[in-house]
């Protein structure tokens, strides 16, 4: 059955962002306007960038309710005084638990919810292709060091300069000479064949008929930054074709969102702030033997979206290690694309024409180390490329110069960084800054501007809320800290899901009982929480700074809803008494977040003191 919560992102397609998986609630909330929502409830009229309307929730003549499109949120400045996202509105409008307004706005949207049996069940099997997938690697790796079969490939290993921690390391295997040897041992141990099917580890010949997939290869297990068995690269020993298997697509393996060595290059990406990315299984076992352990491989094809998300979380200086015959394209296609990934700067490491890092860091790893110095900026390096071949005295080769950077430029999100190239293209062309300028802004608008605003309201929700989401994920990670969350109000959440969570945690004693709390429609979101990786030292002083960012944030926000209204107020002549109440309300709001400042200022000075 399809997994719905994977449902892929819609009206999104063909601008890199295709692979992003929703979840249930993010699809709910991607299809779900809380305009139309709150407007069968109460009728709303357009105020300014809000709509207003009677509060659904008490009588009243005056209109004190608001609804934010641009937030997706409303606020009731009356009685209520309380806001929140669609979700807290149906559950208070209809008095029902977060399950039950997900799945009445759901199945307003025309969104599927799997069961709760149906979840628990999915990720059980996952978990079984996890294990199936560990098996298969100690299998394999038991038969390349022990079985005298594994003697050729040992021998093939060493002539190939990789030691035996390497092999350990990385698990390296070896697949026996046969159609049935692994099915074998692995139906032997209550696997059942079609768990073998899905995990890709057999394949099925003809009707009814299966035989191992992979068979008398070298074995690379790949991993994913959990260290979770997801699948395989298997290599020939010879010359024959093709020279690599891969796992197909299967439920814990997607080629293209999966990064070689990830496992294993965690904590050096982290330590040394920066990511290498190379394109082989044999670049990376080579690349950590030789100390250079920040390195991961994209499997041989171009980089993906997915694959710098990974990295984003590690680091924000990745560098490509690029093969000069195909580099200038692939720099000039997808460089700046990753960079507005990544919001940083992406480098590339031009190797020697027909090398790769294998090669290269085996020659003599100085040469290597200087290559990785030498990385350029993407767009530095573009720029070389378009203009090695120009001459840039002539007016021709000017306006071909523009016409190549100029809408490479234009795809720099990062205003300075934008900044900076326009300077340079303007420098190298002798074409005034302006001239270019107004050029850039024709591009952008005609080009960029309708699709950034789609992406925009595309990927609203997934955007969601980082320092929610980073407060959670400390609190739940950190048991510790649940003592210390009375001050963490639910209200300070924009998205009913985390308020949920939060008022769950508190509830709870452990995450397994915070579980049986939670609707399943919920366990993904709770799940990419409690597996969200996160800095390891100063975790207290975190936390405190998240709160306080939060209660900012909450009190910032009802202090421009506020002012919004009292300004509409003001201008529509609103009653003494509601000014009189809304400038009291706003008092009240001021207070709190002076004190929020003041707690600040002290948390950073004692971070000055614990230096
Ligand atoms: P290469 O052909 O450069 O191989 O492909 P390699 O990694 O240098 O391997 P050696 O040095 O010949 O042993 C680079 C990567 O592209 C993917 C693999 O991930 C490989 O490591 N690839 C290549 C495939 O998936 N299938 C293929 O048939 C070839
Ligand atoms: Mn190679």
């Amino acid at each position: 059955m399809l997994p719905l919560h994977l449902i892929k992102g819609k009206g999104i397609k063909g601008i890199g962002l295709q692979n992003i998986k929703m979840s249930v609630i993010d699809e709910v909330k991607q299809r779900t306007d809380i305009v139309e929502v709150v407007s069968q409830y109460t009728s709303l009229a357009k105020a300014g960038r809000t709509f207003r309307g009677l509060c659904p929730f008490h009588s009243e003549k005056h209109p004190s309710f608001f609804v934010y499109p641009e937030q997706q949120s409303w606020h009731c400045f009356g009685a209520c005084n309380t806001g929140g996202d669609v979700f807290s509105f149906i559950m208070k409008r209809e008095s029902i638990d977060f399950g039950e307004a997900l799945r009445l706005l759901a199945q307003r949207a025309g969104v599927t919810i799997p069961s709760r049996s149906e979840q628990g069940a999915g990720r059980d099997k996952k978990e079984r292709l996890y294990q199936v997938n560990e098996a298969t690697a100690q299998y394999f790796h038991n038969l390349l060091l022990n079985s005298p079969a594994g003697e050729k490939a040992r021998n093939y290993l060493a002539s190939r300069g990789l030691s035996p921690k390497t092999i350990a390391d990385f698990q390296l295997g070896l697949s026996p000479n046969s159609w049935e040897a692994l099915k074998q041992y692995l139906m032997e141990r209550d696997y059942t064949e079609n768990e073998l099917l899905t995990a890709g580890l057999i394949i099925e010949a003809e009707a009814g008929k299966t035989h191992d997939r992979f068979r008398n290869r070298l074995i690379f297990p790949i991993f994913d930054a959990k260290g979770r068995s997801t699948g395989f690269g298997a290599r020939v020993l010879d010359d024959s074709l093709p020279k690599y298997l891969n796992s197909p697509q299967t439920p814990t393996f997607d080629k293209s969102s999966s990064l070689y060595g990830i496992n294993l290059a965690t904590a050096a990406i982290r330590q040394q702030n920066m990511a290498v990315i190379v394109e082989g299984y044999m670049d990376v076992t080579t690349a950590h033997q030789n100390g250079f352990s920040n390195v991961v491989a994209s499997m041989g094809t171009s980089v993906t979206e997915q694959q710098v998300n990974t990295l984003k979380r590690l680091t924000k200086n990745v560098a490509l290690a690029l093969d000069a015959d195909t580099a200038g394209e692939e720099a000039m296609l997808r460089g700046v694309s990753y960079e507005n990934t990544l919001g940083a700067e992406v480098k590339v490491i031009i190797l020697p024409s027909g090398r790769d890092p294998d090669n290269v860091i085996k020659q003599d790893t100085k040469i290597w180390q200087r290559l990785v110095e030498e990385a350029l900026p993407v767009v530095d390096y573009t720029f070389n490329m378009v203009t090695a071949k120009l001459d840039l005295t002539t007016a021709k080769d000017k306006s071909l110069a523009v016409g190549k950077l100029l809408p490479i430029i234009a795809e720099i999100k990062d205003v300075a960084r934008q900044d900076h190239y326009l300077n340079k293209l303007a420098e190298l062309t002798g074409t005034s800054y302006h001239n270019l300028e107004r050029a850039l802004k024709g591009y952008m608008h005609r080009a960029g501007k309708p699709i950034q605003e789609r992406i925009t309201r595309a990927i609203r929700p997934l955007l969601s809320s980082p320092v929610e989401e980073y407060c959670l994920a400390l609190l739940l990670q950190h048991p510790e800290l649940k003592d210390k969350s009375g001050n963490l109000l639910p209200e300070y959440f924009e998205n009913s899901e985390n308020r949920e969570i939060l008022i769950a945690w508190q509830q709870a004693n452990d995450l397994p009982s915070l579980k049986e709390k939670l609707d399943a429609a919920i366990w993904e979101h709770l799940d990419s929480l409690i597996n969200k990786s996160l800095p390891a030292n100063q975790i207290e002083r975190k936390y405190a700074n998240c709160v306080l960012r939060l209660q900012e944030r909450f009190l910032r926000s009802l202090e421009a809803k506020r002012e919004a209204v009292l300004a509409l107020e003001a201008e529509s002549g609103g009653t003494a008494a509601e000014l009189a109440k809304l400038e009291e309300q706003g008092i009240e709001v001021s207070a709190q977040l002076g004190e929020v400042f003041i707690q600040e200022a002290r948390g950073s000075g004692a971070k000055e003191v614990g230096k």
